[in-house]
């Protein structure tokens, strides 16, 4: 399963791109407006795959399709190697369709249930991305959505790449990569969590505390 990042904010995305573990970048509108507002939208996004150079999903803001597919064009022009990110609304399956027909990739967001899936898969999403997190908010079960979407995946072997969204902690990234998961898409700040063990650094504590006492004493010596 693929790590993608979570976030439109520089540092953390040139942080998890030095590491070496992430593949891409989702951004959506949120995320975006939580930066440095004097920067357009473009030059962060342009940046951020200058930084990656992979995936990049940017989500556009008209809930009608003309205007939705304008959007696209103009992301386009700016960035050619752009995943389109479209709402679960028929109007966004009907961007998704035509933009499918043009060989431009989508990323279908704000899916919640196996049906909206299916629906964004047959309609040419190259992307469908499940939101966990906030599904379990409101008493439902994130995963089991998930492993349900990626059952019916295995039965009628559908093209769209499954991408785990709105992951909230580290066993989310677990339970996704166990139910089939193409991709997670993970916030920088549960990526961190999710790369600590406390024995991993009690261990390193004790290796590098042994490794200065045999230095003290082959100095001594
Ligand atoms: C997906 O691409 C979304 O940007 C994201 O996962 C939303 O997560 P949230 O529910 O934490 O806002």
């Amino acid at each position: 399963m693929q790590l993608f990042v979570d976030s439109a904010n520089l540092d953390e995305i040139r942080h998890a791109a030095q590491l070496g573990i992430i593949t891409g970048v989702t951004t959506n509108p949120s995320l975006l407006a939580k930066e440095d507002p004097s920067q357009p939208v473009e030059r962060i996004i342009s940046t951020i795959h200058e930084i990656v150079g992979g995936h990049i999903s940017v989500e556009v803001v008209s809930t009608d399709t003309d205007g939705m597919i304008r959007e696209a064009e103009e992301i386009l022009s700016w960035l050619p190697e752009a995943t389109i990110k479209i709402p679960m609304i028929p109007a966004g399956l009907a961007a998704v369709h035509q933009l499918s027909r043009r060989d431009i990739p989508t990323n279908v967001t704000l899916v919640f249930s196996p049906t909206q899936a299916l629906a964004a898969a047959n309609a040419g999403a190259s992307y469908v991305s499940v939101f966990l997190g906030r599904l379990d908010d409101i008493g439902h079960d994130g995963i089991g959505v998930l492993r349900d979407v990626a059952e019916i995946w295995d039965i009628h072997r559908f093209e769209a790449e499954i991408i785990a969204a709105s992951v909230r902690h580290p066993m989310h990234i677990v339970e996704a990569a166990k139910a089939g998961a193409h991709i997670a898409t993970v916030p920088y700040k549960v990526l961190m969590q999710s790369l600590k063990h406390p024995l991993t650094d009690a261990g390193l504590d004790a290796f590098l505390r042994d490794a200065a006492k045999r230095q003290q004493r082959s100095v001594a010596v």
